[in-house]
This record gives structure tokens, sequence and C-alpha cells, in this order.
């Protein structure tokens, strides 16, 4: 793999946002998701629905080629129609890499520039959900975030600004 670089998600980006969707919820081989499963599932589905509304943000991590390998963001819920990571007043984000562009830094780097953004926009703090298992929780505990709260498969980690 040669570079990458990261640029705003924009309104056109609602596909690449659907592909990173199915990318984070089906990491594990041992238990595969299909896009139709992931697309079928009303929680998941809330994270791209409309995309973008009002308050959304986030970004892509495109090759050198312009494709999109990745990407990063967040959303705020109502109260009774939260994501996977219910907190009151958080926004909740997602983040998705090509399986052959991983563990080469692509996902922090978007992890970090959703950080900003979400900071630049007011919310001190930023969730998500994690599965138990996934080595992603790695990545976010050296980004800041700790578990708050834990389902019987999954936490919700909680990081908050510095
Ligand atoms: C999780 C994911 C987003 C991380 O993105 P990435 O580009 O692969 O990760 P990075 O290269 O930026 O590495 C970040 C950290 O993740 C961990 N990591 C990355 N690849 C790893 C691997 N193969 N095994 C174990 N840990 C790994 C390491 O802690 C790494 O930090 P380090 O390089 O300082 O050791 C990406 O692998 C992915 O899309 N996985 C499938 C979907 C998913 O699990 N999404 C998250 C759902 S909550």
């Amino acid at each position: 793999m040669s570079g990458f670089r990261i640029r705003p998600a924009g309104p056109g980006d609602g596909q690449v946002l659907t592909d990173a969707l199915v990318e984070a919820a089906s990491w594990n081989p041992n238990r595969p998701r299909t896009r139709a499963d992931v697309l079928s599932d009303p929680v998941r589905l809330r994270y791209i629905a409309s995309w973008p509304r009002p308050g959304d943000a986030g970004v892509i991590a495109v090759d050198d080629a312009d494709s999109p390998i990745g990407a990063c963001w967040f959303r705020l819920f109502p109260a009774d129609r939260p994501g996977l990571a219910a907190v009151d007043g958080v926004p909740e984000l997602i983040l998705g890499v090509r399986p052959v562009w991983r563990a080469q830094g692509v996902g922090r780097a978007l992890l970090r520039e959703t950080i900003r953004l979400a900071e630049a926009a007011g919310h001190a703090r930023i969730a998500l959900s994690v599965e138990r298992g996934n080595f992603a929780s790695r990545l976010y505990v050296s980004e800041g975030f700790t578990i708050v709260s834990s389902g019987d498969t999954a936490d919700v980690m909680v990081r908050a600004s510095r």
C-alpha cells in the first residue's frame, strides 16, 4: 500500500459511510455478518439514515487514486432512538477501514480527526460501542476512551476532552 490522506465527509458520501458501517460491524471472522445482515439492523441504520443531518460530521480516508479506504463519523441521536452507545447528550462514532488497508495507521488517523471535529463542534465527550474481543478497543484506550458500561457482548466507551 502507498499513501493515504484524510478529507472531510460530505453530502455525497452516504455510500462510503454505508460501506464503513458494514466493515465496522463485520470485524469478527468467527461471527460473520453479511452486508444484508448489517443493513437490516434498524439500530445500525440510524448511523447513516439521511446523511448528512445538521450536526453530523466525519472524515474519509482515500488512497492515492482518491478511492475511499475508510471512514469515521459521529452523530448525536435523540435519547429515545440512540445508536449502540447510548449516553445522554453524547454523540456516537463509527469507524471502519477496508481490510487491505488495516494496521497501517488509517484507523488512528481517522479517529483522531473525528475527535478533533467533535471537540470543535463543542462536544465535551464522544462515545462508541465496541464488541468484546475486538482489538479496536486497544486503539480506543490508547486514544483516551474508557469503558462506561458493558452489555452481554459489547462495551460502551467514552472519551472526554482534555
Ligand atoms: C479497528 C480498525 C478501525 C482500526 O483501524 P486500522 O487502520 O486497522 O488501525 P491502525 O493501523 O490505525 O492501528 C491502531 C491500533 O489498533 C491496534 N491494531 C491495529 N491492527 C491490529 C491487529 N492486526 N492486531 C491487533 N491490534 C491491532 C493497535 O493497537 C494499533 O496501534 P499501534 O499501531 O500503535 O500498535 C480497523 O482495523 C477495522 O476497520 N477493523 C474492522 C472493523 C472494526 O472493528 N471497526 C471498529 C468497530 S468498534
